[in-house]
């Protein structure tokens, strides 16, 4: 459905904010609202000129803005939509993603891409407390949402705490049920880290998104009840469907 009801807005040609900058948030303010639905297309850059009485390239610079924080996508040759909101997901717990995904009612899936028994690099081998022969599994999994990719995972787990595990115990399942299952581990806690990064074109062709597009890189860590390390897990998710999201407190003293 497209957005065709655009009404008469106009922006401030003397203020010190950049034209760009005031189109930009007042589509903006139209998405927070409702005018311009989930899924339903923009108007044309031309009938957007027309309307802010600007040129082409100020609209086009207001839309790439938008498309790059995530707002909007752009769908080749077809047109650029509002784009579904981000995924918010809370840092301070340490959930699987089947339970990330359940708990916002959408159906968690998983597609392995590659499971290998290998001897892991070596800084991997020493957090997972491994000696130098030692062999480990690696998993690589796209990780979905409604059917849609969310994630890549490559995930390293001693094979001496997994002996039994194959490609596919992980097809389209929750790693930490396997475990907590299975093999008895109970998670307790995990160290975490995030960067931005870019997405090769392997990794976007997973993904669904464009070669460069902006992924968040996270190692996590994660140790059972006697402090040993059960998991090592390289993520990437895509900027564009997810934000996280931290609680930070003020101590009393400060
Ligand atoms: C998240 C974490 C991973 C973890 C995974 C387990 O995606 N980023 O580090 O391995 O959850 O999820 P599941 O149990 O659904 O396989």
């Amino acid at each position: 459905m497209a957005i065709n009801h655009l009404k008469d807005e106009s922006i401030d040609k003397r203020s010190p904010v950049p034209m760009y900058y005031q189109i930009m948030r007042q589509i903006l303010d139209k998405i927070q609202r409702g005018e311009f639905a989930v899924d339903s297309a923009l108007p044309p850059e031309q009938e957007l000129a027309k309307t802010y009485k600007v040129s082409r390239m100020t609209v086009r610079q207001a839309i790439v803005e938008l498309v790059n924080e995530g707002i909007l996508k752009r769908r080749k040759g077809i047109g650029t939509f509002v784009a579904h909101p981000k995924i918010e997901q809370a840092l301070s717990r340490l959930t699987s993603f089947t339970e990330d995904m359940t708990l916002r009612g959408m159906k968690a899936g998983a597609r392995v891409i590659s499971f290998e028994e290998i001897v892991p690099e070596t800084s991997i081998r020493k957090t997972l407390g491994l000696g130098a022969g030692d062999k480990a599994f690696e998993c690589v999994r796209v990780r979905l949402a409604d059917g849609e990719p969310m994630a890549l995972e490559t995930t390293t787990l001693p094979v001496s705490l997994y002996p039994q595990l194959a490609r596919q115990d992980l097809e389209n399942r929750s790693l930490y049920d396997l475990l907590a299952e299975r093999c008895g581990i109970r998670l307790d806690y995990a160290m975490q880290s995030i960067e931005p990064t870019c997405a090769s074109s392997y990794e976007a062709a997973l993904l669904h998104v464009a070669s460069g597009a902006p992924l968040l890189l996270m190692h996590r860590i994660s140790y059972n009840q006697e402090t040993h390390a059960v998991e090592h897990v390289k993520s990437l998710y895509r900027g564009d469907r997810y934000k996280f999201m931290i609680e930070l407190r003020r101590k009393p003293s400060l």
